[in-house]
């Protein structure tokens, strides 16, 4: 077979090497523009694992990758005046220049030509090979010339950053953040030979800007980041390698997707893209090269898997090409969600962390900054880092710093409430009220979850008027019998735990007078008999008139008044029942929710438009609601930050939400998500609203909860100790086992827990269960 690689970095010459090893009897070209053993760049790193794999592949070029590698455990911050040092992240790092030496060294070892020098100007100029690898770098020709197929998506991203290096030596990856009058610069640096650094400096745009980057000259801009960093540089100079850089020499990075990686040319000949042609990933985790060997190791991989009959002959291509799309388009796509979220931490750090947080957080932030890297994680990786910093954490939270305390199981306190820990029961409806009226089940149902290690257990959504229910089933506080109800578990729950409970009250608005969830029509879906009239900012069914939805009224002032007034009643019963917290319910959809978000509120009144004047009513109602609700009790907002369709409420909207209640008095932000519109197209993972809370704590400087899909104590730790939020709910896994923290607990084999006197027998058990289950699993330290 005639192959021509067209571009010889990491990946074209990986490729072709292998390929020539599968079978020498093939023809391969490696076409590159610069000259033989001159290319640009310093450092790169990659992991242990991918060693391993491309070990497997060919030992030769594997042995001598290994020597010449420089490998280090630690990770090192400067940061304001500090420098805080972790061990155990194992990194390699080479030059690129020496890993394209051995590459190319192998290649012609092996018997692949190399063309240095030479500019390819299209895949149509090799008419006779039967396969053209577009190993051409992030700005491939190739790739644009048919861009029509292969579909790029092409991201780029807000901040700059200049590739420099540096003789001066570093023994651990280093990153040093440094403030200037304009913003938060950060440098990324490490050892890549016996003599250089890589030393990456980035900023945002408007930092940049600001500084009259965009007019400086390459030695200006070194002359700048020198003085920037003077005190880590200490003496030592920064290097380019500009020859290579066009324009200018701060870039942007650019995110690069294709919907289609080959395809065959109008010469019969089959074009595949491989490398940063296809995909790239944010240095932030440095793993483009590893990405280039990949997609080579992959693509040998397919074509050995149809055997040297079959496999490597022309006419199998079209097979091969679709195989090597499928398998590496999956785990490249993991790999570039775990890069964006590191890469986003790098872009909004100045404006989002570094002025808020302390070092030692910023530093422990940072470390878990992909969301891959958890709290055991760390554990594993340095443990005497970890206990260190748990017992800073614990310290912090007002206890003896003597021990160290996961951070899940730290106490936490807001206004005049101290919870015991960081976990709290999500509110979850129960739809099992007869009339409004909560009864035994309720009792039984929370009582029982107020005993299972949660600090706060938060009752479901309770409405302020019997039009105000979603379903039938749904509780009520607007009378004094229900007010009663509520007191009799309010009380059990004080008398026989330590935990606190609190309620959310809340109006469905547009989303009531519904089926209970396990009845008839199913969960949205409108009572066959005996519906009540809606209410709603405006005048929008929240599901299609033909897919069931009811249309509901928009408000008048006076209907605004009137439910304002019923909010205040329940937020007074509520009080009088001896509810420890109160949550006023302004997420997913329901009558709040409907003013707030631009899908749901229509309004040319002076209750709809801009942001600030959505927010009116809901506003009106919160410092109402305030109002009656005892000054030193807690009262928290649940919002929903994102509603997940284009032209809804966005992140960003909802830190202004954010700041707007904290303004009116509100003391925590309860940070949901979606549920405003069917058409919503939510971006499910674990901890996937977590980012929301994290944004709105550090923006809107308020205490956040978080939720969503945490379902581990290894979660909680990872969010509380990053300072993502204050405390977690947690709510499905609370349905399944209402001892859920007790049982995490023993899991992570914290066991200075207190249990309720009553079940103390059970503690000891479960810890050595939980224990041996552990060992089994080979993972007890
Ligand atoms: C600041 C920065 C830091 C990075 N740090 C790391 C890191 O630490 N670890 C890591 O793994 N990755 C890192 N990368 C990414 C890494 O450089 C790339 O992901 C990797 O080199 C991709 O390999 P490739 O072979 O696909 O492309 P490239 O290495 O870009 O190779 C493409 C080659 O094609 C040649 N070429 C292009 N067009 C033509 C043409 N028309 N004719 C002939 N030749 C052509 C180019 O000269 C080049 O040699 C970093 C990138 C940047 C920008
Ligand atoms: C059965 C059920 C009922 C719910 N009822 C409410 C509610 O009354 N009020 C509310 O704000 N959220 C409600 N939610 C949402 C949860 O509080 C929580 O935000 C959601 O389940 C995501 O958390 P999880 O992944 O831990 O379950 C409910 C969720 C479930 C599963």
């Amino acid at each position: 077979m005639k192959i021509v690689c067209i571009g010889g970095g990491p990946a074209g010459l990986y490729f072709a090497l292998l390929m020539k090893q599968l079978d020498p009897a093939h023809d391969i070209t490696v076409v590159e523009r610069n000259r033989p053993y001159d290319t640009f760049g310093w450092g790169v790193v990659f992991s242990d694992a991918t060693m391993d794999h491309m070990r497997q592949w060919d030992a030769v070029t594997a042995d001598e990758i290994q020597q010449a590698f420089n490998h280090w455990d630690d990770i090192e911050l400067w940061f304001k005046g500090r420098r805080i040092r972790s061990g155990g992240h194992g990194f390699v790092g080479i030059g690129r220049k020496k890993l394209l030496n051995i590459l190319q060294a192998r290649c012609e070892a092996l018997g692949v030509e190399l063309v240095f020098d030479t500019e390819a100007e299209s895949d149509l100029d090799y008419a006779d090979a039967d396969l053209v690898i577009a190993s051409d770098g992030i700005h491939s020709k190739i790739r644009g010339r048919y861009a029509e197929a292969f579909r790029p998506d092409i991201v780029t991203r807000p901040n700059r950053y200049i590739w420099l290096g540096t003789k001066r030596l570093y023994d651990a990856f280093t990153f040093d953040f440094q403030r200037t009058e304009h913003g938060w610069f950060q440098a990324h640096i490490y050892k890549f030979d016996e003599t250089t650094s890589t030393f990456i400096v980035e900023c945002p745009e408007h930092v940049w800007l600001a500084h009259g980057l965009d007019r400086a000259d390459p030695a200006e801009s070194i002359a700048f980041c020198e003085r920037l960093f003077a005190d880590n540089l200490q003496g030592e100079r920064l290097l380019s390698n500009l020859r290579h850089l066009r324009g200018s020499a701060w870039l942007n990075f650019q995110r690069v997707v294709c919907g289609q990686w080959w395809l065959k040319n109008e010469h019969g000949s089959h074009v595949v893209l491989v490398g940063d042609a296809v995909h790239t990933a944010h240095f932030a985790i440095g793993s483009g090269t590893k990405l280039a060997l990949e997609d080579a190791i992959e693509l040998v991989r397919q074509f050995k898997l149809l055997g040297p009959t079959s496999g490597d002959s022309p006419e199998h291509l079209g097979e091969v090409l679709t195989r090597y799309q499928a398998e590496r388009s999956v785990e490249t796509l993991r790999l570039q969600n775990a890069a964006w979220n590191a890469m986003e931490w790098f872009e909004v750090c100045g404006a989002r962390y570094c002025d808020q947080l302390e070092p030692e957080q910023f530093m422990y932030s940072m470390l878990t900054r992909s969301q891959r890297i958890s709290h055991e994680n760390l554990r594993l990786r340095d443990a005497g880092w970890l206990e260190g910093y748990e017992r800073w954490f614990a310290g912090r939270a007002g206890l003896d710093a003597a021990q160290a305390v996961p951070p899940m199981f730290t106490p936490f306190t807001l206004k005049g409430l101290r919870l015991k820990n960081r976990v709290v029961v999500s509110p979850m409806a129960q739809y099992s009220a007869v009339d409004g009226l909560v009864g035994d089940y309720h009792l039984v149902h929370l009582g029982a979850r107020a005993l299972g290690g949660a600090a706060l257990v938060m009752a479901e959504m309770t409405c302020v008027s019997p039009e105000a229910r979603i379903t039938p089933g749904c509780p009520g506080l607007w009378n004094d019998a229900q007010g009663e109800a509520w007191r009799r578990i309010v009380q059990w729950v004080h008398a026989h735990s330590d935990a606190a409970i609190g309620v959310q009250i809340g109006h469905a608005g547009p989303k009531g007078s519904t089926c209970v969830p396990w009845q008839e029509g199913g969960m949205d879906q409108p009572l066959p008999v005996g519906n009540w009239p809606l209410l709603a900012a405006s005048a929008q069914p929240y599901l299609p008139i033909d897919k069931g939805g009811q249309l509901p009224r928009a408000m008048t002032r006076a209907d605004m008044d009137r439910v304002q007034a019923d909010f205040v009643a329940a937020a007074t019963r509520a009080a009088e029942a001896g509810f420890d917290w109160l949550e006023l319910h302004c997420a997913h959809g329901y009558l709040l929710s409907s003013f707030i978000s631009p899908l749901t509120n229509h309004r040319t009144d002076a209750y709809g438009g801009p942001l600030e004047k959505r927010l009116r009513w809901p506003l009106e109602v919160f410092a109402a609601v305030r109002a009656a609700w005892p000054a030193e009790r807690p009262l928290s907002v649940r919002i929903s930050a994102h509603d997940w369709v284009d032209g809804g409420l966005t992140p960003a909207d909802a830190v202004e939400v954010a700041r707007a209640f904290k303004a009116a008095g509100a003391d925590l932000i309860d940070v949901s998500s979606g549920q405003v519109s069917p058409d919503q197209r939510p971006t499910y993972g674990r901890m996937y609203q977590t980012p929301f809370a994290d944004r709105i704590r550090q923006e809107a400087g308020i205490a956040t909860m978080a939720v969503g899909a945490i379902s581990e104590a290894d979660h909680v730790n990872s969010i509380i100790a990053a300072g993502r939020a204050d405390l977690c709910a947690v709510g499905r896994p609370h349905l399944a086992n209402p001892a859920w923290t007790l049982a995490e607990a023993a899991r992570i084999g914290y066991t200075p827990i207190a249990w309720p006197k009553q079940l103390v027998s059970g503690k000891s058990q479960m810890e050595a269960l939980a224990q041996r289950a552990a060992q089994q699993a080979g993972a007890v330290k």
